[in-house]
């Protein structure tokens, strides 16, 4: 036997029930707020995130080199591949640019529940808006394509990593590595990053900071801990409040100063929505505002962005008791008899010309069996070819949930199965 590798998964028809129709809710989400859709490629040269995502991914890639010795990795996120697009080939496109992209990503992580080495994100991107706008845009949307997957109960935590950035006065890879020892609330690691800085004085001031989070209190409570530096990011968060009110979205939201976020390219507002029905791995979504362009050689542009968990969310909503997605299958043909298994066949494939999705028997068993596969396999209709029947042009038609059975006119049949599918329009055929 060959085992899939750790920290894979084989995703299967009834789980990927649930994700496409999360993706369905996220395209629809992200076009609705005018996103158009980018997709750079599952491997990138390995200088697009060394040294860029910072420490706590870089150890996590997927690095390998290819036939001709070219340093590559599998991406461990969106972000830097659409930046690395945007300043090689939109950098004169009309702004604000709004891309979004959805694919599997790979970090070498130790898996678990929630928690893979291949998964798939959902991200979103603003470039060239105006910080409280675009800020504010990036969160509703988040918040907007969870709801809309059919996750209800979520909590987003909203935070500024640029006031941390002001409050360290050290160059900013030294930041990096104090800012991931305070994300992963290592502090033997913090301590040693600090003393190195000679920056120990802050230590007391960092930790009582990151525990901080509730209500608006909290942003003056933090300005007091800063002595007044990063003034302007605590008024943006008010601002943003504002904003997202004027979105629709008042319920739900936390300022916490302790989202520091695992990657090392953001500058501004940050933030991360939580699920509170996942154990450790909780975290569905998270983002903010990043400086990226100009590490690829473009001119600064201010971009926010975030990106979700697609897996995390099909655990959130199953967690919730979310109803699966109705099965897709609508009917499954079964001739009874050798004599009508051409007609069938036939039958088959007019009604799969119409849109509907039909399947028939290939193995020629009788009618019972036939029937159990059909509610094996989820047929919302069984269609019982005879020979009887089919002399008055008819055949029955089983409702495979009720188990009720009518004789259904052959030329109806795609209406009578389209009827709750209005998309499909009950086209007509003989
Ligand atoms: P991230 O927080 O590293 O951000 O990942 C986003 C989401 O991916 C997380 O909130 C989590 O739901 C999910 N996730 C992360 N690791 C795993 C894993 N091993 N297994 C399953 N799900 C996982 C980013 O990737 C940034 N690029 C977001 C962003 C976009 N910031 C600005 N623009």
């Amino acid at each position: 036997m060959i085992e899939r590798p750790r920290g894979t998964r084989d995703l299967t028809p009834a789980y990927l029930a649930r994700h496409r129709s999360v993706e369905a809710a996220f395209r629809r989400a992200a076009e609705s707020f005018g996103y158009r859709e980018v997709l750079p490629p599952t491997f990138e040269p390995l200088e697009l995130f060394h040294a860029k995502a910072g420490p706590g991914i870089e150890k996590e890639m997927y690095a390998f080199q290819d036939k001709a010795g070219r340093d590559l990795v599998l991406r461990p996120e969106f972000t830097a591949g659409v930046l690395r697009h945007y300043v090689n080939e939109l950098r004169n496109a009309p702004k604000p640019i709004k891309l979004y992209s959805i694919g599997p990503v790979f970090r070498y992580e130790e898996p678990q529940m929630g928690r893979y080495r291949e998964f798939w994100q959902y991200s979103c991107e603003v470039l060239g808006g105006a910080a409280l706008d675009a800020d504010a845009e990036t969160v509703a949307l988040a918040v907007r394509s969870i709801r809309d997957a059919g996750v209800r109960q979520t909590e987003t935590r909203i935070g500024h990593i640029g006031m941390l950035r002001a409050y360290l006065k050290v160059p900013r890879e030294a930041q990096n590595r104090i800012l991931h020892a305070l994300d992963k609330r290592n502090f033997e690691m913090l301590h040693a990053e600090l003393d190195g800085a000679g920056q120990l004085d802050v230590e007391p001031t960092l930790k009582s900071l990151i525990s901080l989070r509730g209500g608006q209190e909290v942003l003056g409570k933090a300005s007091d801990l800063l002595g007044g530096v990063g003034a302007e990011g605590f008024d943006h968060l008010r601002g943003l409040l504002d904003r997202l009110a004027a979105y629709g979205i008042r319920e739900g939201l936390v300022f916490d100063m302790g989202v520091i976020r695992g990657l090392a390219y953001y500058t501004g507002m940050v933030f991360q929505v939580h699920s509170p029905n996942l154990g450790a791995e909780d975290q569905v979504g998270g983002g903010g505002s990043y400086a990226l362009a100009e590490l690829f050689g473009g001119e600064p542009i201010f971009s926010t962005g975030f990106a979700i968990g697609m897996d995390r969310i099909v655990l959130a909503s199953e967690a919730e008791g979310a109803p699966a997605p109705p099965p897709t299958l609508d009917a499954y043909v079964v001739p009874i008899g050798e004599s009508v298994r051409a007609r069938a066949f036939e039958i088959t494939a007019n009604l799969r010309s119409t849109g509907l999705r039909v399947d028939i028997d290939l193995v020629g068993r009788g009618p019972s069996k036939n029937l159990d596969y059909a509610n094996a396999i989820r047929a919302r209709w069984a269609i019982l070819v005879g020979e009887k029947e089919l002399a008055n042009g008819n055949v029955a038609l089983r409702n495979m949930e009720t188990g009720e059975q009518r004789e259904v006119a052959v030329a109806e049949l795609a209406s009578v199965l389209g009827m709750d599918k209005p998309h499909l329009g009950g086209v007509e055929f003989h």
